[in-house]
């Protein structure tokens, strides 16, 4: 057991602070904003992850967990500190904001009296590790105390961050000294998972590598999606074929609107930034950027080349977080959506199963014509007397709607389906028009998609009769 400090209680620091305690150690979760830990004290969370609940209430029981505005007197015992705050998209051309890290790190340095170990959660960039060092060393309170800093990039998805704590593919971990990586080491034997040890810049660099990666496949899949939609191929059996292949994996090829979020989208430009910084320019970040940034746009443009203008149309929108599982609004594509279909001159009513509050605090934000937004509680109720229906997060429950009750409700039967949930053989037996992303248009991708959900057995396709029973 091990006394350990996780400063920051978002997504990153607080699923942190309750895994290692949950995996036996002591942990003060500490943030600067009060009104967040009053709520954590009275047992309510400011983020939405599934099971993080239960594991907060657990160790808060068991006296393991405890959350504080202040540093004072915290850091007294604690052996490992980490800092796990956030490092948002800076103004200077998308390099990562550290005021955050630094604010952090003096804080640390003004109250620690004994040797430690600084561990950095949040995606930093490389180098990073060289500034906490710096600044502590400037603040220090105690000359004579020993500090050194570790590199532990984290790896969470938001939705499955507590399963993703508990169940890592791998640790990283960068220090220059072997010694002080294998005490943090320890920290996660628990979870036997593979744990890399190298130094701290190859650490840092592994986590916004593996991040713009993820973003490359999907701006990958996504242009591809806009050759099929051209050539009639479906995109969805297309990542399927292609996913067989070991070199290459299904995951993350799933086409649509892109990514979004805290990371994928900061992550990229960050690394893009410290490539420019170096006097290089990242040619594929880039290209990876504005493929995303041209997937948001492609729902309205499929929109008024089917609807023409949008001037006074209503159109009904599924979804508004970023992905499903969450809440979180941050760099969500509904946001862009939204605020583009508003300034066209449209009404739009939007339905989303748990980003109600942040959604409308998000799209207020952007500056979305809030007059011209209307906030439903169904998906039935978002459909009413629409001219089009757009599915923008794929949230489970769309995956059961009375699509009979939804098409008869609406002006316009029409289905954009911005994450392909959908078969347009299922879809167009409830009266829907439909159009994915990259589904291919041609009756041949109809019929697979047909043959694909059963509606019609090869043998009739055979026959050459392509009409659906
Ligand atoms: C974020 C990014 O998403 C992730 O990529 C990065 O690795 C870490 O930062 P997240 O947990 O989502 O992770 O950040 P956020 O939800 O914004 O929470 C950060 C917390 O740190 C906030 O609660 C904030 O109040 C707190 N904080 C910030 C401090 O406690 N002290 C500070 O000086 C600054
Ligand atoms: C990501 C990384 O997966 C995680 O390892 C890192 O620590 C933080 O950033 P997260 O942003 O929470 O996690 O969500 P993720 O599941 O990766 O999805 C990111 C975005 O990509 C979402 O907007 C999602 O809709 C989109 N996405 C994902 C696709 O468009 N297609 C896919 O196939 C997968």
């Amino acid at each position: 057991m091990s006394n350990i400090s996780v400063i920051g209680t978002g997504y990153v620091g607080l699923v942190t602070g309750a895994c290692l305690a949950d995996l036996g150690n002591q942990v003060t979760c500490i943030d600067i904003a009060v009104d967040k830990i009053e709520r954590l004290q009275n047992g309510i969370l400011p983020i939405y992850e599934p099971g993080l609940e239960e594991v907060v209430e657990r160790n808060v029981s068991a006296g393991r967990l405890r959350f504080t505005a202040s540093y004072c007197g915290v850091l007294d015992a604690c052996e490992f500190i980490f800092i796990a705050v956030n490092t948002p998209m800076g103004e200077n051309e998308g390099g990562a904001d550290m005021r955050y890290v630094e604010s952090a790190a003096r804080s640390i340095a003004q109250e620690l009296d004994h040797d430690a170990i600084i561990i950095n959660k949040s995606t930093v960039p490389v180098g990073s590790g060289d500034l906490v060092s710096r600044v502590i060393q400037t603040y220090l309170k105690k000359p004579d105390v020993h500090f050194a800093v570790v590199s532990n990039p984290e790896f969470l998805r938001e939705g499955t961050a507590v399963y993703d704590f508990l169940h890592p593919d791998r640790i990283v971990l960068g220090s220059s000294d072997l010694q002080e990586a294998n005490a943090v080491a320890r920290l996660y034997l628990p979870l036997r998972a593979p744990i890399m040890i190298t130094d701290i810049y190859t650490a840092e660099m592994i986590k916004y590598a593996s991040n713009a990666f993820l973003a490359t496949k999907i701006s990958f899949i996504n242009e591809i999606a806009q050759i099929c939609e051209h050539l009639g191929a479906d995109v969805k059996e297309v990542a399927a074929g292609m996913g067989y292949d070991k070199r290459i994996g299904r995951a993350f090829l799933d086409a649509g609107l892109g990514y979004g979020g805290s990371c994928l989208p900061k992550d990229v430009r960050a690394l893009a930034h410290m490539a420019h910084e170096a006097g290089l320019h990242p040619q594929l970040l880039h290209t990876v950027m504005d493929i995303n940034h041209d997937q948001r746009r492609r729902i309205v443009d499929k929109l008024t080349d089917i609807l023409g203008s949008l001037q006074d149309r209503t159109i009904a929108v599924l979804g508004l977080a970023f992905k499903p599982n969450t809440d979180d609004m941050r760099d969500a594509p509904a946001i862009d959506i939204i605020h583009w279909i508003t300034s066209l001159g449209a009404t739009v009513r939007v339905y989303d199963p748990i980003a109600t509050q942040t959604g409308y605090q998000a799209l207020e934000h952007a500056g979305a014509a809030m007059a011209s937004v209307i906030f439903c509680q169904t998906p039935y109720e978002a459909a009413e007397n629409a001219d089009a229906l757009v599915v923008v997060t794929e949230w489970n429950e769309f995956k059961t709607l009375r699509m009979a009750q939804l098409s008869s409700t609406m002006r316009h039967p029409l289905l954009i389906d911005g994450r392909n949930m959908y078969e347009a053989a299922d879809v167009s037996l409830h009266g829907f028009i439909y159009h994915g992303m990259g589904r291919g248009t041609d009756p041949a991708t109809v019929t697979l998609s047909a043959i694909k959900t059963g509606k019609l057995t090869a043998t009739t396709v055979g026959e050459g009769a392509f009409a659906l029973p």
